[in-house]
């Protein structure tokens, strides 16, 4: 089969199986990904003919997006910031908005050596991301589950060649393994959707993995940890930045307020929607 054949049939089966708004540029990306090619290719050589095991590759994945895994999942990568990130279904598809996080905490006026943590790290996004931009901060990425440490680990080690060596990576429970007055910033993107959240059954969130979106007590458990245990974790006119869900800033603000914070602040992200607070510790 020539490349415009493959990639018309499979844009057609991707469109009918309803498994994402962007039916060609998925079977662009996909065939890219066997091929090893950039999409610039198609359009160079639309007559190119596939191999059989060429086609049979690329078939599979058309197949698997048909049923609506996630195309990172399926590339096995995902651009976050300026970095390509591994991922697979062990963590969490680094998400635009939470690109709002990193940039609102590269803004705050921090000491040149500030001490970060980034908790429930996954890929590693966003430690990462700040990593790559601050040279200076020294940098813990925390993860509890092992398959997403795995993925953390692999990323942290990949981007070495760019000189992250203040960037350590520990597997704990949130900020249980911290002395107190331990850091400038806290940053984390925790799982904070309720279980009963419709939103579970849809789209690529089915194939990620719960323990990174699901919390107890209407998806607030984690935050209130976190936001907990940072009060003891920050040093004084310390800053906490976490991400929530857009019904929940309300609720994540009043936390704060109880638990020791002030100038407690709701963000929003680019589809207008509350998305994430930050604090000062008292
Ligand atoms: C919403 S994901 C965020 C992943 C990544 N920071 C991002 O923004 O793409 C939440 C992460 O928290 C991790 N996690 C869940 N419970 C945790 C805990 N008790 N301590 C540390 N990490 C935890 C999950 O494994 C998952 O990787």
């Amino acid at each position: 089969m020539r490349i415009d054949q493959f990639i018309y049939h499979s844009s057609q089966l991707i469109e009918s199986s309803k498994a994402g708004d962007s039916a060609r540029l998925d079977a662009e990306l996909l065939l890219a990904q066997v091929l090893n090619k950039s999409r610039s290719y198609f359009y160079s050589h639309p007559e190119y003919l596939l191999s059989d095991k060429q086609l049979e590759m690329a078939q599979r994945l058309v197949e698997l997006r048909c049923q609506g895994r996630p195309i990172a999942y399926l590339q096995g990568q995902k651009e976050f910031w300026s970095l390509s990130l591994a991922v697979n279904e062990g963590v969490l598809i680094p998400r635009p908005e939470t690109e709002m996080l990193v940039e609102f905490a590269l803004r705050l006026d921090l000491p040149a050596n500030a001490s970060v943590v980034d908790l429930g790290t996954g890929s590693g996004a966003i430690a990462l991301a700040l990593a790559s931009e601050k040279k200076s901060w020294q940098i813990t990425a925390v993860e509890y589950i092992d398959a997403a440490l795995k993925v953390a680990k692999h990323n942290i080690e990949t981007a070495a060649g760019k000189d992250f060596s203040a960037l350590h990576l520990i597997q704990a429970n949130w900020l249980s393994a911290f002395a107190r007055h331990s850091f400038d910033l806290v940053i984390a993107n925790p799982p904070y959707i309720d279980y009963h959240d419709p939103h579970l059954k849809q789209g690529d969130v089915r194939f990620e993995p719960s323990t990174a979106l699901v919390s107890n007590e209407q998806g607030l458990a984690d935050i209130k940890s976190i936001a907990l245990q940072s009060t003891h974790c920050l040093r004084p006119g310390g800053y906490l930045i976490i991400e929530h869900g857009c019904d929940q800033s309300q609720q994540v603000k009043e936390i704060l307020n109880n638990n020791d914070f002030i100038e407690v602040q709701c963000h929003r992200d680019l589809s207008d929607n509350f998305r994430f607070v930050s604090a000062i510790k008292k």
